[in-house]
């Protein structure tokens, strides 16, 4: 979704600024800019990729600060002159802006009738000539900018650069934005990643904070007046290089990856000794564990899939009533909060409007909620104050895939560790973990032999539609496997639990229509067999995911065999072989892999 990075300091700031940027792509977007402080205000934009934005950048660009944006259309269509920056009538003031001014349209009317010509459709426009009318009226650039920001509802990441003042001004409200102290110079971004490689000195930014940064210091007040009670944060995560390492893309890199991800999620946290899980962040005493009436977990897309995972195997290890929730319908639908019940959000960026707004509504209804979360230091993070980092390092790729296993690994944890405290014995966890132990190897098995992926891609890059289906735990990863597919590769796809196909979806299904079963040798297994009958009496073709070994496979027009596993653990490794069939559909079919169309990798919007 939208990006933002600045810079002010000795150096030329172009260079950083399009660096920035790059680092910020992964996000999707679809137009990016600058502006930067040359005397003038020099603002370069553009439709497309930074690549474009680069073509019309003139080779030398002089100026120590400026500030930059990829935007993801929200008010108004992909045009040069809705990207930002904007910049006000006289050249004096630029501003970029993330996030959604709800009260827009009364505020450009009102600007119009006093005679400015919005040059592009977007409410982020506004706020450029509202703080030159108070530039205008001789308030000093902090009170500008906070007198426009008063008169706004809405959501704002925002970052203003000024003709007449060596500084730039920043503001926070529900879109993130992180400042970094370097030696004499100061960055700005949206995003840590885009800071990390400049100064590990960090301030993340509070809702209602506002910042006058300097090339030799930050000052962080609050909207409403005051001091701000926001610190400097040193980071220590290693977050790392995010390069391709030699793939052709992030996603088969990440894909890839897994393997070691994962051994970073589970290291020190497999309890054998007492067939249990150690959860260093989560702040839950075996007496709550024992006590509580449910578990709640919420997140979007394929966090929500994670989701549904650990539901199902909380309730089986733990015997606990646990539900996943849609994170953007949560706090729309009213919902009830227990005090005493545990609620997770589970959020790759960890910063997801729709899964931040949920924890803010439990939060805000006496509840507290747990991260599981991959950004360290995301808002969610942050604001939950409790949980489980799952540690999968960079995610790149718009489709998520180490982030998946490593999510339902981390819930997969939880479940061990409160169901040693309520249900089964230390037996039966000592023989999950000891299948655990093994997964990261034989995920790498797999990979080093993926089986017939490239049979599954001819039967489906033609497809008009795609069934995926599955029974318990691999319900939830049939739904994975068609989020995937359709977000990378445009095939609308639907994804049933096996035994619901016959109650709607089976109407779909004519002469060779491709049908994707993950179907593990578990207790579900002969009702798979059922259904996949029930698809082969109406011509449909199957793509079987299965256990090695398992006679099954004479069901399938396409066997994918994967290693054998405890069936609670299944999922981490049926999923991989839908991950690949989406990156080769989508890579047979032409399609842009890591930054499918629309999409956004962190969706700061509701
Ligand atoms: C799917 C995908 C999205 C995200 C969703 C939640 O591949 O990437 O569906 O899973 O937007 O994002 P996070 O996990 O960052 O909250």
């Amino acid at each position: 979704m939208c990006g933002i990075f600045g810079f002010i300091g000795n150096r030329a700031a172009a260079p950083l600024l399009v660096e920035g940027l790059r680092r910020l792509e992964y996000r999707g977007y679809d137009s990016s800019g600058i502006v930067v402080r040359n005397g003038d205000l020099q603002v370069y934009k553009k439709v497309g990729k930074v690549s474009e934005l680069s073509k019309i950048l003139p080779n030398h660009i002089e100026g120590n600060s400026g500030i930059a944006h990829t935007r993801w259309a929200t008010h108004g269509g992909v045009t040069d002159s809705n990207a930002h920056p904007h910049l006000s009538e006289n050249g004096d003031v630029a501003v970029v802006h993330n996030g959604i001014i709800d009260n827009a349209r009364g505020i450009r009317k009102r600007l119009e009738d006093r005679g400015f010509e919005l040059k592009s459709e977007t409410d982020s426009e506004a706020l450029v000539h509202m703080i030159t009318i108070g530039l205008d009226s001789g308030q000093e650039p902090l009170e500008a900018v906070r007198q426009t920001l008063n008169r706004l509802s809405g959501t704002w990441g925002l970052c203003v650069l000024f003709k007449e003042h060596d500084m730039i001004i920043c503001a926070r409200n529900g879109s993130p934005l992180i400042l970094g102290q370097g030696d004499g110079e100061s960055f700005i971004s949206s995003d840590p990643h885009a800071l990390s490689r400049h100064t590990q000195n960090i301030f993340f930014l509070e809702d209602g904070d506002m910042a006058v940064i300097n090339k030799d210091g930050i000052d962080i007040s609050r909207l409403e007046g005051g001091s701000s009670s926001t610190s400097m944060t040193v980071i220590e995560d290693d977050w790392g290089e995010a390069d391709m390492a030699g793939y052709p893309h992030f996603m088969l890199k990440e894909i890839h990856e897994q393997p070691e991800a994962l051994r970073r999620c589970i290291s020190g946290r497999l309890d054998r000794a007492n067939g249990s899980a150690k959860l260093g962040g989560l702040k839950l005493e075996p007496v709550r564990l024992r006590s509580a009436p449910h578990v709640r977990l919420i997140g979007c897309g394929t966090a929500l899939n994670a989701c549904k995972i650990g539901q199902l195997a909380i309730e089986s290890l733990a015997r606990i009533p646990a539900v996943a929730h849609v994170a953007s319908e949560f706090r729309y639908n009213d919902p009830v909060i227990n005090p005493n019940a545990i609620h997770f959000a589970v959020s790759q960026s960890g910063e997801t409007a729709d899964t931040l707004s949920a924890v803010k509504e439990i939060q805000l209804k006496g509840g507290d909620v747990h991260g599981i979360v991959n950004v360290v230091g995301s808002t969610i993070a942050r604001l939950c104050g409790q949980g489980v980092y799952i540690h999968s390092g960079p995610e790149q790729a718009v489709a998520s895939t180490k982030a998946f296993t490593n999510m339902v690994a981390s819930l997969l944890l939880f479940a061990l560790r409160i169901g040693r405290t309520r249900s089964f014995s230390r037996e039966r966890g000592r023989s999950i973990i000891d299948d655990f132990q093994k997964i990261p190897d034989l995920m790498e098995n797999y990979l080093s032999n993926p089986g017939p992926i490239d049979e599954a891609v001819e039967l489906l890059k033609e497809a008009k539609s795609v069934l995926f289906l599955g029974r318990g735990l691999s319900a939830p990863v049939a739904s994975e496997g068609a989020l995937k597919l359709m977000e990378i590769a445009y095939i609308p796809c639907l994804a049933y639990p096996a035994g619901e196909m016959k109650h709607g979806p089976i109407a779909l299904l004519e002469e060779g229509s491709p049908v994707v079963v993950i179907a593990p040798n578990d207790r579900h297994r002969e009702k798979t067999i059922s259904s996949m009958h029930e698809c082969k009496a109406r011509g449909a073709k199957i793509i079987l995911i299965h256990e090695e070994g398992d006679s099954i496979s004479e069901e399938a027009d396409v066997s994918i065999a994967i290693p054998k596993c405890d069936s609670i653990l299944t999922p981490l490794l049926s999923v991989v072989p839908t991950q690949l069939i989406a990156y080769k559909v989508a890579l047979a079919l032409g399609c842009d892999v890591d930054r499918p169309r629309n999409l956004a990798k962190s969706v700061t919007v509701e």
